[in-house]
């Protein structure tokens, strides 16, 4: 329990660090091009980005991705991201609540977050792993109902929990157990990976298991591989961790394929969406709405206002990027 909590906290201060030393990396985004359009026939600050997501209507196509969900400073991050998701009309991702659970206490993460944020769509996260052995129907329950979630995203970290030391290594009846939760639970499930994207392949199982929407969560932003062998002094574990650490599937093209093949499945486009160009890009390719997380973290330890400021800039580039291309 101290371990996890040491872990989420780890966590922060390192993805706050490897967003500095990967200002200058390249990502997949910049292989997305777009054609200009010349003549857009659009008045842009009239450019209508709101949309449905799951039976509900965000302002804005975007979805600020689990991150936190435990106390302490995640309490601070939690209050501005939820505030700063209220007044944009935009939804939200609390972080994996293993730790509220199993600590039976609310850990930062009771209907404190409904004060901040009473009306927007709010989603619960519980980790695939711990599904099949860890929770019980009931705390299942009680994770939604925490919060008063409009849905529960269910993560898939595989990579990470085989790499992480002493992480869940048995995968063995996961599908199972996340069809079971889609079939018990009132509010729909969303999968979720956490940097390494999902396949078409792997998107199919989920959504013939009940899952209502895809977080593609790819590859070209956070990346845990990188951020676990950072927290470890081990060096077989950084051995591992260096050969793994290009593991994935890009965003864009998880994002592509998933929309070639099931043209009628809900996706978020996550993971390393930079800017709004990114944004209009994951559009144009089939994508729902956007969700980002460690481009936003930063601003999140700091104050409501620069997580506005935030969402205000990434809404200029995507309205730009939309009414300029075709
Ligand atoms: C500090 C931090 C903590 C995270 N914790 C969780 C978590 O508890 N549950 C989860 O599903 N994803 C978690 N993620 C993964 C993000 O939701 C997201 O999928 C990933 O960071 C890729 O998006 P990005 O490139 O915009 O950061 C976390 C990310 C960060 C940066």
């Amino acid at each position: 329990m101290t371990e996890i909590l040491k872990r989420k906290t780890d966590h922060i201060e390192l993805v706050l660090k490897q967003r500095l030393d990967a200002a200058e990396e390249k990502s997949p985004w910049d292989q997305v091009i777009l054609t200009h359009n010349a003549l857009p026939e659009e008045d842009l600050r009239n450019f209508d980005l709101s949309t449905e997501f799951l039976g509900r209507q965000l302002k804005l196509p975007f979805i600020i991705s689990s991150m936190t969900g435990g106390p302490f400073k995640a309490e601070k991050i939690n209050a501005h991201l939820a505030e700063a998701a209220q007044e944009l009309g935009i939804a939200m991702g609390v972080g994996s609540q293993r730790i509220a659970l199993l600590s039976e206490g609310d850990n930062g993460l009771t209907n404190n977050l409904r004060k901040w944020a009473p009306d927007i769509p709010l989603y619960a996260n519980l980790g695939a792993a711990q599904l099949r052995d860890d929770f019980s129907q009931s705390d299942v329950q009680k994770a939604v109902e925490m919060i008063a979630a409009d849905a529960l995203i269910i993560h898939l970290n595989c990579l990470q929990e085989f790499i992480q030391k002493d992480g869940d290594t048995n995968w063995h009846g996961l599908l199972d157990a996340i069809e079971n939760v889609c079939a018990y639970l009132d509010v729909p499930v969303i999968a979720k990976e956490v940097g390494m994207g999902i396949s078409v392949g792997t998107a199919s199982r989920l959504v013939n298991a009940g899952v209502k929407a895809i977080d593609v969560a790819g590859k070209g932003g956070t990346n845990f591989i990188k951020v676990e062998a950072e927290r470890n002094n081990d060096p077989r574990l950084q051995a591992l961790a260096e050969i793994f650490k290009d593991w994935g599937i890009a965003t864009p093209d998880a994002v592509r394929d998933i929309r070639a093949d099931l043209p009628d499945i809900p996706v978020i486009a996550s993971g390393g969406i930079r800017h709004g160009l990114d944004a209009a890009k994951a559009i144009k390719l089939g994508a729902n709405v956007i969700a980002q997380a460690g481009p936003v973290l930063r601003a999140a330890t700091e104050s409501t206002q620069l997580v506005l400021d935030h969402f205000e800039f990434m809404e200029s580039g995507l309205r730009i990027g939309l009414a300029c291309s075709e």
